[in-house]
């Protein structure tokens, strides 16, 4: 049997360097990355104007993981993750969702993987104000042409809590509940990965923490895939796996976090280099 090459550049981060040696165990995960970036560099602008805000990054996210992105604001941990889900084009480099490559999809089928393989939470929870909680959270799929089906639907509900609170509009509702209506509207579709962007970023620490151990759970039980960018080390400890990024570049991950390493990692990462001898 001939083994697959991984691509030039598609470093897996992390956990490459202990298992590198089992070459089959290395294909099979591989195999199981829900979204991969390879060598992407973003520019903005031209000239003057001229914002590099990726230089050449490389990281898969491995199927059925929670991973966190953090770093300093203006290090790219948006354009990352706009990049990966199709809603960015890169300038130089590849991306690939489950087996599809993003990068060289035209309009319409960039359109068909933002709908069918990609799920989004924002910090603003970006709900319709005129639809009610249950019409936003199948919003998305009938827009597709397609209807969820109706037990993942009952489980979703039910994960989020929202049963009691489904004919309400985003108005009567909490932030918390509002942001639980846009997990559930994520997940509801079952997308290949779900990108979050500061999540609980508008949230008090308790709704934040409802929201955050609904995400993981849905990794945990139901095997989804959730990349989310953080500022909080309380947040990121709740993932599998944080990614740091600074000015544009992977400078460093955690397995395994918990607040206490991930600050710590934060604090390392602020010493310059100098200071550090
Ligand atoms: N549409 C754009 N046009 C020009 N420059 C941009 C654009 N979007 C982002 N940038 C620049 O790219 C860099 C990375 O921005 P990005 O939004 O990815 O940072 P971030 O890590 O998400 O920051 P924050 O934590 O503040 O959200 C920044 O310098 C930003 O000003
Ligand atoms: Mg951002």
């Amino acid at each position: 049997m001939e083994l697959p090459h991984r691509p030039a550049g598609a470093v897996r981060i992390g956990r490459q360097t202990e298992e590198v040696d089992d070459v089959t165990a290395m294909v099979g995960r591989q195999a199981q990355a829900a979204a991969r970036a390879s060598d992407v560099w973003k520019v903005y602008g031209s000239g003057e104007a001229q914002v590099i805000a990726l230089r050449g990054v490389s990281a898969e996210f491995e199927r059925g993981q929670f991973t966190a992105i953090m770093g300093p604001s203006g290090s790219g941990k948006s354009t990352l993750m706009h990049c990966l889900a199709g809603l960015d084009s890169v300038t130089r480099g590849t991306v690939a969702i489950g087996d599809t490559t993003v990068t060289g999809l035209n309009d319409a089928g960039l359109t068909k993987l933002r709908r069918d393989k990609v799920g989004f939470i924002f910090q603003q929870f970006n709900l319709l104000p005129t639809l009610t909680a249950q019409e936003n959270i199948l919003l998305p799929m009938s827009i597709a042409g397609r209807k969820p089906d109706p037990a993942w639907y009952q489980t979703v509900i039910d994960t989020v809590g929202l049963r009691d609170r489904l004919g309400h509009r985003p108005a009567q509702l909490s932030g918390g509940q509002q942001q639980r209506v846009a997990c559930a509207r994520a997940l509801v579709a079952r997308p290949e990965v779900i990108f979050a962007d500061e999540p609980t970023g508008n949230l008090d620490s308790r709704s934040g923490a409802e929201v955050l151990n609904f995400l993981r759970n849905s990794v945990r039980e139901h095997g989804q895939t959730i990349v989310m960018v953080t500022h909080d080390p309380t947040a990121a400890a709740y993932a599998d796996r944080v990614v740091f990024l600074a000015d544009g570049q992977i400078v460093s991950e955690l397995i395994e976090p918990t607040a206490d390493t991930v600050l710590d990692t934060m604090k390392k990462l602020d010493t310059p280099a100098e200071v550090n001898g």
